[in-house]
């Protein structure tokens, strides 16, 4: 439902970069934004560089026949984010299916792009298998259509160094663009992208304090999606584990009763949390804006197709900081250049500039410090990050408002595997998650220090206070007098979305389909290998199972599971005694499944060891139960699921599955066990849930 000016098909863009005089199209497939925002920053610097203007386009949004009708003086650019196991972004499928389906043709009639300038950066994860495969494929088809890339392809590695290898690839792009464009640098001007407006008087009930959505606000019934996600009960909230205030474990439960979503077993929960208050503060009194948290204000962009205002407004400064934009993240190396003209003294803007030009001076302090743009900027100034914020011990940056919009990017939704299968749990989203706290790395401007995650450090104080207990002491470094940093607000302002209502926390959430589901047929065996928190989703597959169950004996009598698969579990945990999660649930499990569900548990710090005195883990146990599950496997045509960590365990999963298969089949791991793998994913009989 987009305007269409009145005249035109809205679904044009080659109209629309006409109509706006723009010579650049830029097109992002993007799931969770990280894509989308780097478009925008390409479309940024071809303004500043070379006073270039973009139509930054949703693929989804557009017909892709006309590319052929791009001008000669123009370019199109895609930055592509490559998702799951090789497959394009929800809004590019359309995109991807037309630039690789043969029969598709241009309005020309052909399949032709002669001379068409593009420019790609692809955006992926080097852990998965198929690493840019979207980026790359858009690449392939373009050439062979005729057009011409300009520069070198870029890849981002979201695992590791995103944000390096894009600023890492840019300037050589740029140099070939301006060549290619027949455009000089320094054409352009560094115009702001929105004007930032205070409100004296506007009525309480259309300011938005945290609200995702117009609907969240006026409370218009629709859809839950991303774009306007369902502020949930906490229903129940409890930790599974506590090791000596060390490690945590936390179990939400969501009520999501009457509000018309819907979940599978297998699918993602994305949950939005906030920034902790101490960051909340510290930007407030660096911006010399503390005292005026609470001021209205509406922000306009001045020109939407390059700059989308990126969350509701009008709003207020502190919500802006609270809610809408990341400044959790570890400050970026271009944003510190960009807000060194504002330093407050030479010193400061030395220390900015000099994060922005040298490289690993950035790595070794900002990256590994894991200093949040508010701690660099302290430190720039000489303050105390130690100390808890305040406007009399923290220098002031003349920053524009309008530069913190533009420049940080907006806070993005943190995704769990669901825990629970909604036939067990009608009307709940139960979430299991590990409270996330990072080492950092010691450097000269810090010593090591906990960091803490914003999304399950922000669902542990969700349970505190839904309980109506006071958090732990929890903020946002504990290096930091600690303080209740994540929730106290809510029950002080009580503002509306994501916040105590009369009896329960609210939490926004939404819903994101997978592909990671059993067989609908019971009696293919399934195998499920999640160590720690990876367990999560097979807990809600366990739990769909015994739902079936007890649908079928009601039906068929107590015997009625006598030819389903078996069902076999591969756990892992330090101990059994300490983070064994649902300890207290799998026995039942197993009872209702008749025997049919099997656990293998692997307690890596506690007796037995391997002979060597080495740690047993989940894959020693695949390996040692490899008859039964090459029978599963090659005989019962069973279904394997990996969940957890993407790195070392799922890789040594993969790996023992190859010899399991390679020895059964009276071949090697690495030819007829890695062939079998393969064909298994294909077949999508092993399927992979893994995060980094
Ligand atoms: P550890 O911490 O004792 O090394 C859940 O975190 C479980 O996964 C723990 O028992 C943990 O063991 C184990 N784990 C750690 N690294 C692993 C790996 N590479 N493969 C399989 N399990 C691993």
């Amino acid at each position: 439902s987009k305007a269409t000016n009145g005249h035109g098909n809205p679904r044009d863009f080659i109209a629309k970069m006409k109509e706006g005089k723009k010579r650049l199209v830029i097109f992002y497939g993007s799931q969770t934004g990280t894509a989308e925002e780097y478009a925008i920053r390409l479309a940024k610097e071809a303004k500043t560089k070379f006073g270039l203007t973009s139509l930054v386009c949703d693929p989804e949004e557009y017909d892709f026949e006309n590319l052929d009708q791009l001008p000669e003086d123009s370019c199109v650019f895609f930055v592509m984010a490559t998702y799951g196991e090789g497959e394009p972004t929800d809004n590019a499928v359309q995109l991807m299916q037309n630039l690789t389906d043969e029969s598709f043709e241009f309005s020309n009639g052909e399949r032709k792009l002669e001379g068409l300038k593009y420019v790609v950066f692809a955006l992926g994860n080097r852990t998965y298998e198929h690493y840019n495969a979207i980026g790359r494929s858009v690449d392939e088809e373009m050439t062979k259509m005729g057009a011409v890339r300009i520069g070198e392809r870029g890849e981002g590695d979201d695992d590791k160094s995103m944000e390096e290898d894009y600023l890492e690839w840019k300037d050589g792009m740029w140099e070939a663009f301006a060549e290619a464009m027949g455009v000089e640098e320094g054409q352009g001007g560094d115009t702001p992208d929105f004007t930032v407006t205070e409100l004296d008087s506007h009525p309480a009930e259309k300011v938005y304090l945290g609200e995702l959505s117009a609907r969240a606000l006026t409370k218009t019934k629709g859809i839950h999606d991303a774009k306007n996600p369902y502020a949930s009960p906490v229903k129940a909230s409890r930790e599974l584990f506590q090791v000596g205030g060390e490690r945590n474990c936390v179990h939400v439960e969501l009520d999501i009763e009457g509000s018309g979503m819907t979940y599978q077993h297998g699918d993602h929960v994305g949950v939005w949390a906030l920034n902790p208050d101490v960051e909340v503060d510290r930007l407030l009194c660096t911006l010399g804006l503390y005292n005026k948290k609470d001021t209205v204000i509406n922000i306009d962009s001045l020109d939407p197709a390059l700059a989308k205002v990126p969350f509701p407004v009008p709003t207020t400064y502190g919500t802006v900081l609270r809610h809408y934009i990341d400044i959790s993240a570890v400050a970026g190396r271009q944003m510190l250049g960009v807000l060194s003209k504002f330093a407050p003294s030479p010193e400061a803007e030395a220390f900015l500039k000099n994060l922005n030009t040298d490289k690993e001076d950035y790595a070794a302090v900002v990256t590994n410090g894991c200093f949040k743009l508010g701690e660099v900027l302290q430190l720039a100034a000489g303050n105390d990050i130690k100390a808890r914020p305040t406007p009399e011990n923290t220098t002031t940056w003349p920053i524009p408002f309008d530069i913190i919009v533009s420049s940080i990017p907006r806070l993005q939704p943190r995704y769990y595997s669901i825990s629970s299968s909604p036939k067990l749990n009608p009307g709940s989203i139960h979430v299991t998650a590990v409270v996330l706290k990072y080492d950092s790395v010691p450097n000269r401007l810090s010593e090591a220090r906990h960091v803490y995650g914003i999304g399950t450090n922000f669902l542990l104080n969700v349970k505190y206070a839904s309980n109506g207990e006071t958090a732990p002491l929890v903020s946002s470094v504990d290096s930091m007098e600690p303080s209740r940093t994540f929730l106290p607000s809510y029950a002080i302002e009580g503002p509306r979305g994501a916040h105590k209502d009369d009896t329960f926390y609210k939490v926004p959430i939404h819903v994101r389909r997978s592909t990671f589901r059993l067989p609908t047929n019971p009696k293919s065996p399934v195998i499920m290998v999640g160590p720690g928190t990876g367990v999560a989703p097979f807990r809600g597959f366990v739990q769909e199972r015994v739902a079936l169950a007890r649908r079928t004996i009601e039906k068929n009598g107590p015997d009625a599971l006598a030819d389903w698969g078996n069902i076999s579990l591969f756990y892992g945990c330090r101990k059994s005694t300490e983070d064994f999660l649902y300890a207290e649930e799998w026995p039942k499990y197993t009872e209702e499944l008749k025997g049919k569900f099997k656990m293998h548990c692997a307690f890596s710090r506690e007796p037995p060891y391997k002979p060597d005195g080495s740690k047993i883990y989940v894959q020693d146990l695949v390996w040692e139960d490899r008859k039964n599950i090459a029978d599963a496997i090659l005989v019962g045509k069973g279904y394997v699921y990996i969940c957890g960590d993407a790195k070392a365990m799922s890789k040594a999963v993969e790996e023992v599955l190859m010899r399991i298969l390679g020895e059964a089949k009276g071949g090697s791991a690495e030819v007829e066990g890695a062939a079998e793998v393969k064909l298994l994913k294909e077949r999508s009989r092993l399927m992979l849930d893994v995060w980094s």
